[in-house]
Parts: structure tokens; sequence; C-alpha cells
């Protein structure tokens, strides 16, 4: 066990409100454990912040004709504010303009660089000439050279989901101006992730780093340990760490060559991790550097799939060629989360805001948890519908958990006048989790205690849909101990055993308001107070309880007055789902006529034409060729060539050199690490000198574009296709 936690939750971009998506996928499984991990007594500290930089800030700002500045004060104070309403218990939540965040990471850039972790290196890259700036890859648009959208980025295609380099765009155009780029060489700052490539492997699949066992990898989830291989497999490159952009932390001045350069938003956005914990350690009188360099510390990060690379394995290496600093002992990113069975997006505003999801549901915010918890896409992909949603308020939250607490603080103020009942420990009565068998009081007690243990033990695994499981296992069983119990008919043929049943009845309560906490905080609030007990202030409350459990200590002792029974949820009806429902049909309905152009005349369908179909072959002339996976590794033009690019070709058994006929189609950088479908016995062919051994595979359209064709997914070299 650590001795001290710092749990991060990635810093959303203050460019927008915060979605049930962000919630499911970082937010909640952070606060969960984060809550968990104060009650059991542990020093541990929850940090978040906004992530103020980068193209998603300005992209937004000329969105909306304001200052970046603007854009990220208003949604700085919603996103903040919204964490709140739903009660994400962050202990700092930061923002990357702070100042103390730009000399942070000012610092870090100045220590990598006296580390010898950068090269220096010059690039072409795209420069709008009129508005005389270079042009980051969203400020970019063009063709895309896989499906032809004329609105592609210059990172990716939004149709075909294709990942791009602005190069590939056909006749780019830049956003700013209108004007088409030119190529312009610049110089930056390259960490050469290539030189931690070998470490990162060994610490992603063994736990171990410079000798020492840092962490269980057995506890990583697979697909998180995939993702990070498949990025090994093809290779770490140098990878630029600064921009030239106008809005970001800037390179610090006393290099040279620093004017007008910033940070890469990828850097500077997870040393907020750090500068958010600088923060609170300023304001507590507390000293930041125990959780981020002393071994005895857990640092984990809670993350969606789509950040798996920078936490894995980017912000890792930074960390280490830092110097110092630990590395997190696990990075428990979830899946994605879908919307009545479409992607949640921002753009189509296909998505349920959790600000106003507070405003309509006032009161209700624990119910939203709890269905994000139920749902929540640890292992895969799952999906939210508020018809479900209805199921789980209803069926769950009411007519079980809500409707137990009810009927026990019901009872006990009309058979006990409120007070907590006397009991006799000799006597058995049925127990809750079981109808056949029959139990003392104490032996209950020491139930509650193994399954609270149970529930413990699921979240310190990260698996909080199966704690979740466990903890409404409970309220089951407390519903059936007053069915099995009746003591509505026993009160007056057996007292004495009524007073153990609603006594019983009644610990159930005050273990399920601490137990219910970390998913449910406001409704572990009610129930305490309709207990009369304090509310939790995350203290190692949960500890105590359970070592008083294991001792046969009742929790709330004998003649504890309680308060007055109030409903711990209120049913959702048909018509406040169906409004829900009918606001997402009218996005849907607007989506389809946004695509409209201007006139509202619909698009013209884009004219194919096809080449004419070649002669049919049989199998076994197919089969004559040996086709392959590979990775295009380097990539130069050939001299006195338009039309010829010489690639060097991973085959994974060997590397070919095969020359290829894309040059006036790509670029020589943006081909670098491109994976690709290989003919490998193809008879070598010189041409112009350089002998060529195999043909990649291109996929061309009637206008004579080009496009790579690829395996679906990453995939190790040399493999065979059929
Ligand atoms: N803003 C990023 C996103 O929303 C996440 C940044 S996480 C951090 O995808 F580590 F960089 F902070
Ligand atoms: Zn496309």
């Amino acid at each position: 066990m650590k001795k001290r936690y710092l749990v991060t939750a990635a810093l959303p971009y203050a460019n927008g409100p915060l979605h049930i998506g962000h919630l499911a996928g970082a937010y909640l499984p952070a606060d969960i454990y984060v809550r968990y991990l104060r009650l059991m007594g542990k020093d541990v500290v929850f940090v978040c912040g906004s992530d103020e930089h980068g193209a998603a800030i300005t992209v937004k700002a000329r969105k909306e004709g304001v200052t970046p500045q603007e854009i990220v004060d208003k949604y700085h104070v919603l996103l903040r504010d919204t964490f709140q309403q739903i009660g994400v218990s962050f202990d700092q939540y930061h923002r990357t303009s702070s100042p103390l965040h730009h000399e942070t990471s000012q610092e870090f850039f100045l220590k990598l660089l006296e580390n010898g972790q950068f090269e220096e290196k010059e690039s072409d890259q795209y420069y709008d000439p009129v508005a005389e700036q270079f042009l980051a890859d969203r400020y970019i648009l063009g063709t895309c050279p896989n499906c032809a959208n004329p609105d592609a980025y210059g990172d990716q295609c939004e149709r075909c989901g294709t990942t791009l380099s602005p190069t590939e765009l056909i006749s780019p155009r830049s956003t700013l101006s209108g004007a088409a780029p030119i190529l312009k060489p610049t110089k930056h700052w390259y960490l050469k992730l290539n030189e931690h490539e070998n470490w990162l492997r060994a610490w992603i699949n063994t736990g171990v780093v410079d000798g020492q066992p840092v962490h269980d990898p057995s506890q990583w989830k697979n697909h998180v340990i995939g993702q990070c291989n498949s990025w090994l497999d093809h290779g770490l490159h140098p990878r630029a760490m600064t921009r030239d952009l106008d809005w970001g932390v800037d390179v610090p001045q006393q290099i040279p060559g620093s004017a007008g350069k910033k940070l890469y938003v990828w850097l500077d956005a997870p040393i907020g991790y750090i500068s958010a914990t600088k923060q609170w350690a300023l304001e507590h009188g507390k000293d930041w550097t125990n959780y981020w360099l002393e071994e005895d510390s857990a640092l984990v990060h809670f993350i969606g799939k789509d950040n798996i690379v920078f936490h894995c394995l980017i912000f890792p290496a930074i960390l280490k060629a830092h110097g110092h600093y630990i590395l997190p002992v696990n990075v428990p990113a979830n899946q994605f989360l879908n919307l009545e069975g479409r992607k949640l997006s921002t753009s189509r505003n296909w998505a349920v805001w959790v600000h106003e999801y507070c405003a309509e549901f006032k009161g209700q915010e624990d119910a939203l948890r709890y269905n994000m918890i139920k749902n929540m896409p640890e292992q895969r992909d799952s999906e939210f519908t508020w018809k479900g949603f209805q199921e789980t308020t209803n069926s769950e939250l009411v007519n079980n958990l809500a409707n137990f607490v009810h009927r026990v603080l019901v009872l006990t103020h009309k058979y006990y006048e409120g007070l907590a009942p006397d009991v006799d420990h000799d006597l058995q009565i049925w127990s809750g989790w079981n109808t056949e068998t029959a139990r003392h009081y104490d032996e209950e007690l020491l139930l509650l205690h193994d399954k609270l243990e149970e529930m413990g033990l699921e979240i310190m695994r990260y698996n909080f849909r199966e704690a979740l499981r466990i903890l409404m296992e409970i309220s089951s069983a407390g519903n059936a101990l007053l069915q099995f119990n009746e003591p509505w008919k026993a009160v007056k043929t057996e007292p004495e055993k009524v007073r153990v049943v609603l006594n019983l009845g009644l610990q159930y309560v005050a273990v399920l308001s601490v137990a219910c906490q970390p998913f449910m905080p406001f409704t572990s609030d009610k129930m305490r107070r309709m207990i009369n007990l304090q509310s939790l202030s995350g203290k190692g409350e949960l500890l105590f309880m359970l070592n008083e459990l294991a001792e046969g200590n009742p929790v709330l002792p004998t003649n504890h007055a309680i308060n007055t029974a109030e409903h711990l949820f209120t049913r959702i009806p048909d018509e406040v789902i169906q409004a829900q429902i009918d606001r997402l049909e009218a996005t849907d309905k607007a989506n389809a006529a946004a695509v409209l152009p201007p006139g509202g005349a619909p698009e013209e369908p884009v004219q194919a034409s096809y080449q004419a179909l070649k002669e049919t072959i049989m199998y076994d002339d197919f089969a004559k060729m040996d086709i392959r996976t590979g990775t295009i590794l380097q990539a130069e033009k050939m001299e006195k060539s338009k039309k010829l690019l010489k690639l060097q070709v991973d085959l994974g058994f060997e590397t070919r050199t095969i020359l290829s006929g894309i040059a006036e189609h790509y670029s020589p950088e943006s081909v670098v690490g491109k994976q690709v479908v290989v003919l490998a016995n193809l008879a070598p062919r010189v041409m112009m000198g350089v002998e060529s051994s195999g043909m990649i595979l291109m996929a061309e359209d009637s206008e004579g574009r080009l496009s790579f064709v690829a395996p679906g997914s990453a995939w190790p070299n040399g493999y065979g296709v059929k």
C-alpha cells in the first residue's frame, strides 16, 4: 500500500460545456476512487483544471468572433461550476492560463533542454502568406485524399475519420484568409521519444523500470496496454514540442529562436496536473513534492481512451526525462459512452450537457451518476439512453434503495418513537441474504463488514460497475430482511424479533449512508440527515466503520434518535423522458437540414466514373500474389523524378526499398510511419538507377486521386493479406 495518492482527471478543454461522455469516461471513476480513498483515511489529493491552450480554444474563439481569453474565461467557470453541481470533488480545479502554470511548464521545458532531450529540426510547414502566420493543422482545410470530402481538416477528415497530415490534403486552403498556404521552413524542438522507447515498452509490459518494480501490469486494463504496444510496435519518433502560434505558453525567452514559439499543448496540459498540485499545496500549506517525487506516492491518471498515448507514453517520457518524478502506477482509461445509438458529438449537439441536466433535474444529480456508473464504459464502449435512465432511476433507486430506507425509518418512528430499539443478541431472524437462513444479529453485522470489504476491493481494482452492484446488493438484502420477517405482522406476535429486525435495518441504512458516498454523495448526505448523523467529511469514516463491524459493534447505538423520513429519489415520469427524446430528435433534424448548402438545394451527388472491370481470373491467379502488411520507415524524393518517392518499407522480416509513384500526391514527411499493404513478390525492377522490390497498393478514383490501402487498425508488419 502506498502512503499517499495523487489522482488526476484529464483536463477538459475550456471550449465547451461538459457532457455525459466526459463524466463517464474520466470524472466519475476518478471521483469514486478518490472518495473511497478518503473514506479509508488515505492521504489523497485530487487535481484537475481547464485545458486552455491549443487549437481547440483558438478555433472556437474565431468561430464566435471573440478572443481566446474570453472563451477560456467563460468555459472555465462553466466547467468548474458543473463539476461542483454534479459532485465531482476535486481538491483543486486549476487552469492552464494561470501564471503558476506558465512558469511550471517553462521550467519543465528548460530542464528538458538542459538534459539534452530535444533536437532542433527545421521542416517545411504550411504558412498563410496573407495572414502571415504558420497554420496549425486545424487551420487548414482541403479535400480528403481518402473520401473526397472538400472540408477535411489538416489533421483529420471528420467525414471518413482518416488521420491526415496537412500536406496530404488536396487543394489546401487556409481557414484564416482562404488563401492557398505555402510551405515555409520553420524550426522546432523535438522530444527524442525514440530514445525512450525501450524503457517505456518494459515499463508498460512488466512494470519494471531501472530495475525497480513500480506497478503491477496485471492491474492495467488490456485495452490500455494494447494501445500502448501498438504505438511502440510502430516505433516512437521524435515529436515536436513547440508550435508557431500566438496563444499558449511561450517558449522561454532566454532560448535563442524562441520568438513567436509556443509550447505544444500536449506538453503543457499534463504539466497542468503538477501546477494544480502546487496551487493546492500553496493554499493548504503542504509540500507538493511529496506527491510527485516520492516513491511511496501513487500517481493515478483517469482519462478517456483518446488520451492513452499521451498519458502512457509521452507524459511518462517527459517526467522521466526531467528526472526524479514518479511514474503513474495506473492509467485506468475508459472507453467511450454513446448516446442513443450514436457517438456523442459537441459540434452536432448530440449530447446530454451536464449543466443542463443539473438545471432540469435539480436534486436528482445522483440519479445521473448512478446510471453513468452502472453503464460505465470500463472495458468496452457503452450506451446512455433516456429510457434506460428512467428505468434505473425508477426501478433501482426508487423501488429498491429509497423504498428500503423509507420503510425502515417509518417503522422505527411508528413502533419505537424514532429511537433505535434494544436488541436481544440470542434471537435469530431471517437473513435478507438468503431465504433459508436464520441468523443472529451479530452474524449479520459481520456479513455487512465482508460485503463492504468486497466492494472496496473492486473500487481499488477500478471495477466501479461491480462495486456499485455490491452496494445495491446490500440494499436488496435490506429489503428482503423486511420482506422475510414482516415486522408489520410480527410486531404483535414476536415483538423481540421485530426489535432485532428494525435495529438491523437501521444499521443497514447507516452502512449504506457511508458505502454509497463514493457513488452518490448527495444521497449519502440526505441519508445521514435522516438518521441524524453528520455528513461525511472523508476522513476515514469507512475504515472506522469496518473496524467497528469487525468487532460486532453496531454503527448506530441503542436509543439513537433518528429524524423524519424524506424521499431519497423521486420517480421520473414518462413525459419528462419523452421531452428529452423529442429534443434529441429535433437536434437530429436540425443536423440533417444543416448539411444542405445555404440555398437549401440538396447537394449534388458526386458523379462517379468507374473503370471497366478487368477480365475474370481464377483463385490460383490471385493466390500467386504475396501481399503483406508493412510500414514506411523512410521516404525521400527521387532526384529528377516528379512522380517517384523512394521508400524504405518494413515488412517485418526485412526492410525493402520500394519506388512508388505517389510524389505528386504525398510529401515524403507525410508518409513516414504510414501503414501500407505491399505486393511483396513482384519481380524487382530498376528505375532511374534504383532497384525497387515490391509495390505499394493504392486506391485511385476517377480523378486520379490516390489513397493508401491499409489495414483497418494498427497491425504488425509482414502479415499476409488474403
Ligand atoms: N484537453 C484534453 C482533451 O480533452 C485532455 C488533456 S489531459 C492533460 O482531450 F493531461 F493534458 F491534461
Ligand atoms: Zn475523408
